[in-house]
């Protein structure tokens, strides 16, 4: 029997080897390609284990695939094979919050969990630019986090518990409903993050934190990004912990206004501050950012409302799309994007990207989550001159070989995938990647889970940018 027949038997109609269909799941958010064989569409975790062990009897690839918001490649099927697409198991199972936890399944968008967990007065903090379309699958294989991290820390803090479908079909938890353990090996980190390298998450429990009661908003400007970098670091060594501290530079800045020219913000390169907490709290912490910042800053402003506030974040949600704004007929490339540092060496980054955006004649755009040392940086180029081509590689790998030398990393929250695969030796060192290969060997022998990614395979294919 065809494999297609044998994945009907399992999935009835709810699989397809039409081209029409593959081309669509042939890549992510990221420059990476690669196409499937077949597109799954699974509602259950038999129907992935079952996919799962027929792939493993036939040493056909398998990878995972959530909303394919991904920067890195993650979820493009680099060596062809099956492509899951996860997103139907979108159900939010249970909400224990007397267990301060909710179960759902791995499909579910990050938004409409919040929107669930909201008037139970709850929330789950991770809060990536691409809430209102992520899956909450697709959090946890990358390790997601974006605008909450600085205070509340990254999807890693928030997993309690996973059913795995392992790479032989068979199905594993890796934790309990507990919200401590300290039983054996913590197999819940070792998948997060993992890329789908290790194993298929059908199921998730998440911890989840009460709603603060009032939030505020400082806005502050700076001459350049350099002392807004310096400002961010005094304002962590003053022991203060924002809920959120993003950079949007004076080019990202101007895109935002011209995507909404009534946009409630400053001009320069300018750091939101947001604290949340009660109304005396937050009063007190803006008031406090406001003075740490004042010798470095141009203008402090504070946002207004509720409402002002979600009109300032929503755009700020909007920051990697809109770029294009600038100029249409250049194309903004996700490349050397998420790179992050210690907070102390962020004056020290945004110099050098600087300097190799000079060098190599590209436009630099950063903006991102500076309170984590995480900045996104889009380089510019007109996608149809090959020179910028050539001059965006060399500029992207200078950003991330800086991101290294100043005991950063090469990926703060995207992920590796096929685009940041070259960089895993020089990151991590022969010895952790041959762990890692190790891990990668015991738990998928035959390696059908996502391979290509991550770096280890002998010879990693970079899958292109
Ligand atoms: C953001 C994405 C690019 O922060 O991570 O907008
Ligand atoms: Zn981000």
């Amino acid at each position: 029997m065809d494999l297609i027949d044998q994945l009907r038997e399992i999935v009835g109609e709810r699989v397809s080897a039409a081209p029409s269909v593959r081309y669509c799941y042939s890549t992510d958010a990221s420059q990476v390609k690669g196409m499937p064989d077949y597109v799954v569409r699974p509602m259950s975790t038999e129907e992935v284990s079952k996919v799962v062990t027929l792939a493993s009897s036939l040493g056909v690839p398998v990878t995972a695939r959530g909303a394919g918001t991904g920067l890195a490649g993650g979820a493009v099927p680099l060596r062809g094979g099956i492509v899951l697409d996860m997103s139907g198991m979108n159900r939010i199972l249970e909400m224990d919050l007397a267990n301060l936890q909710v179960i759902v399944e791995p499909g579910v968008v990050q938004a409409k969990l919040n929107d669930g967990l909201k008037p139970h007065g709850f929330f789950f903090p991770p809060d990536p630019g691409s809430s209102n379309i992520c899956t909450i699958g697709g959090l946890i294989a990358n390790n997601g986090s974006g605008m909450r991290c600085v205070k509340y820390g990254t999807t890693r803090n928030y997993v309690l518990d996973l059913e795995v479908v392992c790479a032989s079909g068979r199905v594993i938890r890796t934790g309990s409903r507990m919200l401590k353990s300290a039983a054996g090996y913590d197999l819940t980190r070792l998948m997060i993050g993992s890329e789908g390298t290790l194993g298929i998450i059908t199921k998730a429990g998440l911890r989840v934190v009460p709603l603060p009661k009032a939030r505020r908003l400082v806005m502050a400007s700076f001459e350049d990004a350099e002392t807004a970098g310096m400002a961010v670091a005094k304002t962590f060594s003053s022991g203060i912990v924002p809920s959120a501290c993003e950079i949007l530079d004076r080019t990202t800045i101007q895109v935002l206004k011209l995507c909404d020219p009534n946009l409630v913000l400053p001009e320069g390169d300018v750091i939101l501050f947001e604290v949340d907490g009660t109304e005396g709290s937050t009063a007190e912490l803006a008031q406090k950012i406001a003075e740490v910042c004042s010798p470095f800053a141009a203008e402090i402003v504070m946002a207004g409302g509720e409402k002002e506030m979600e009109e300032i974040w929503e755009a700020r949600r909007l920051v990697g799309a809109a770029i294009s704004r600038l100029d249409p007929t250049k194309s903004r490339i996700y490349v050397g994007e998420d790179v992050g540092v210690p907070i102390k060496k962020i004056p020290a980054l945004i110099r050098e990207i600087g300097e190799i955006s000079e060098k190599f004649d590209l436009p630099a755009m950063k903006y991102g989550h500076i309170g984590d040392g995480n900045l996104h940086v889009a380089l510019f180029i007109d996608v149809m001159e090959k020179d910028e081509w050539t001059r965006l590689a060399a500029a992207a790998d200078a950003i991330h070989r800086a991101a290294i030398r100043l005991g950063g990393t090469v990926s703060s929250e995207h992920g590796i995938g096929a685009a940041r695969a070259e960089y895993m030796k020089t990151q991590w060192g022969e010895g952790t990647l041959s762990v890692m290969r190790a891990i990668k060997q015991a738990l998928d022998p035959k390696g059908i889970l996502n391979p290509g990614k991550l770096g280890l395979d002998e010879s990693p294919s970079s899958g292109g940018r």
